[in-house]
C-alpha cells in the first residue's frame, strides 16, 4: 500500500539550528550505515524510514559504501524514495559521504577531487535525486592537499548537486584549517559527523570548542556505540544483534565482563530516571547544546520508538552526571 506521512509528524520533534547556518535538522536523525543494505529486510527497512518520517525525523543519513554491498544502502533508499517518499523530497535532508573504499584502482577512496566527484555521481544516480543536501567527505586523507579535498567539496556544491557541505572524522586542528578553506570559498561547512558517545568521548577535548567557534553545526554517530549503551547485551549477545552477524565494526570480544559491569550500573541509573539506557545514552549526548542532532541507527521500528522517547528527558543534574563520570571510568 502506498505510504502517505502522518499530518502529525511535525508536532513532537524537536529541530535544532545546524551551527550558524539557516538549516535546522531534527534532534534525532536516522543512519542508514546497517539495516537497509541488501542483505537486510527491506520491508522492514522501509517500516523504520516510514517510522521515523511520521515522528519528525527530516535527517537521513548515508555514503556510498553503506550495505553491504557498498551501494546498496543508497539502492534502497533510491528505492523507497521513489515509491513512497517523492511527494516529500522538499521535507528531507539527505546527505551522503566518499572518503572511503568504494572501487577498485587509485581512484575509488580518500580525498582527490577525482574521487569526490566521481562517488557524488553515482550516489546520485543510485538514489535518482538530482542533489543531495549534504556531501560530506567521509575522512581526512593526509595525502592530498586539503585545498583539493575542500575545493571538490565546494565544486559539488558550484555544480547543484549539493546545497551544502560537511566533514566527519577530521581532528579539531584539521577541522579548523577546513573550516577556513571552505569559507574562503564561499560555501561554509555546514556541519561535522563525529563519533560521540558515553564510551567515546574524544570530541570534547577540542572539537566541540573549534565547532562552536566556527559555526559549525554537530551531527554525532554511533550515539549507542552501535547498541552497546543499551540493555541487549546485559545478559549474554541476542542471535540477532550486530555484534553476532558476520560483517560490520562491532565485534563479540568488545564485550567484555567490564563492560557489562558498567553497563549494569548505567542501566540502573536509567531506571532511576525512568528511561531505558538507550534513551539516557541519547539525551546524555544531547545535553550539550553544541550537538546539533544525534545519529541513530535501528533495525526495527520499535527501537526508533524507543529512542526518540530521549527527547523527553535531556536534562541532567550535576550529581547524575557525576555519578556517570564515576561509572564511565571505571
Ligand atoms: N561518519 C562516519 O564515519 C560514520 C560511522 C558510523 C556511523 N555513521 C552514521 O551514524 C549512523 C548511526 O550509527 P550506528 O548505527 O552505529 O548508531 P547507534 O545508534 O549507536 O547503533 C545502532 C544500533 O543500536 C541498536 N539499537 C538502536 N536503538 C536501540 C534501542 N532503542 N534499543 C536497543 N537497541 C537499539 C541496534 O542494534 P542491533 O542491530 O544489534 O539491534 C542498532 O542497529 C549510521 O547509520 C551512519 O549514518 C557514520
Amino acid at each position: 500500500m502506498r505510504y502517505t506521512a502522518d499530518k502529525n509528524r511535525y508536532k513532537e520533534m524537536m529541530y535544532n539550528r545546524c551551527g550558524n547556518s539557516g538549516l535546522l535538522l531534527p534532534a534525532v536523525s536516522l543512519g542508514l550505515w546497517h539495516n537497509f543494505g541488501h542483505v537486510d529486510h527491506y520491508d522492514t527497512a522501509r517500516e523504520v524510514l516510514f517510522t521515523a518520517f511520521d515522528h519528525g525525523i527530516t535527517h537521513f543519513d548515508l555514503a556510498n559504501n553503506y550495505g553491504p554491498p557498498p551501494g546498496s544502502a543508497e539502492e534502497n533508499f533510491g528505492k523507497i524514495l521513489r515509491n513512497d517518499l517523492s511527494a516529500y523530497r522538499d521535507e528531507m535532508i539527505i546527505s551522503t559521504k566518499a572518503g572511503y573504499l568504494m572501487w577498485d584502482g587509485p581512484y575509488g577512496e580518500w580525498g582527490s577531487r577525482k574521487y569526490l566527484l566521481a562517488s557524488l555521481n553515482q550516489s546520485l544516480k543510485r538514489m535518482g535525486l538530482e542533489y543531495v543536501d549534504i556531501f560530506y567527505s567521509h575522512r581526512f586523507d593526509p595525502d592530498t592537499p586539503i585545498e583539493e579535498t575542500m575545493g571538490a567539496l565546494a565544486t559539488a556544491v558550484h555544480q547543484g548537486k549539493a546545497l551544502y557541505v560537511g566533514i566527519s572524522n577530521y581532528d579539531a586542528e584539521t577541522t579548523r584549517k577546513a573550516a577556513e578553506i571552505l569559507e574562503s570559498l564561499g560555501t561554509p561547512c555546514l556541519i561535522h559527523q563525529p563519533k560521540y558517545s558515553m564510551l567515546e568521548r574524544w570530541v570534547e577535548k577540542g572539537l566541540l570548542d573549534v565547532l562552536e567557534e566556527k559555526g559549525i553545526g554537530c551531527i554525532t554517530y554511533s550515539p549507542l556505540a552501535q547498541g552497546l549503551l543499551t540493555d541487549k547485551y546485559l545478559n549474554g549477545i541476542p542471535e540477532n544483534s550486530r555484534a553476532a552477524k558476520p560483517h560490520g565494526f562491532l565485534r563479540k570480544s568488545a564485550i567484555t565482563d567490564d563492560l557489562i559491569r558498567m553497563l549494569r550500573k548505567l542501566n540502573n541509573m536509567a531506571k532511576d530516571r525512568g528511561q531505558s539506557l538507550a534513551q539516557m545514552a541519547l539525551s546524555w549526548v544531547l545535553k550539550d547544546p553544541r550537538i546539533t542532532s544525534v545519529l541513530v541507527g535501528a533495525r526495527y521500528k520499535e527501537q526508533l520508538l524507543d529512542s526518540l522517547q530521549c527527547l523527553e528527558k535531556t536534562g541532567f543534574s550535576t550529581d547524575e552526571l557525576e555519578v556517570i563520570d564515576s561509572y564511565l571510568a571505571g
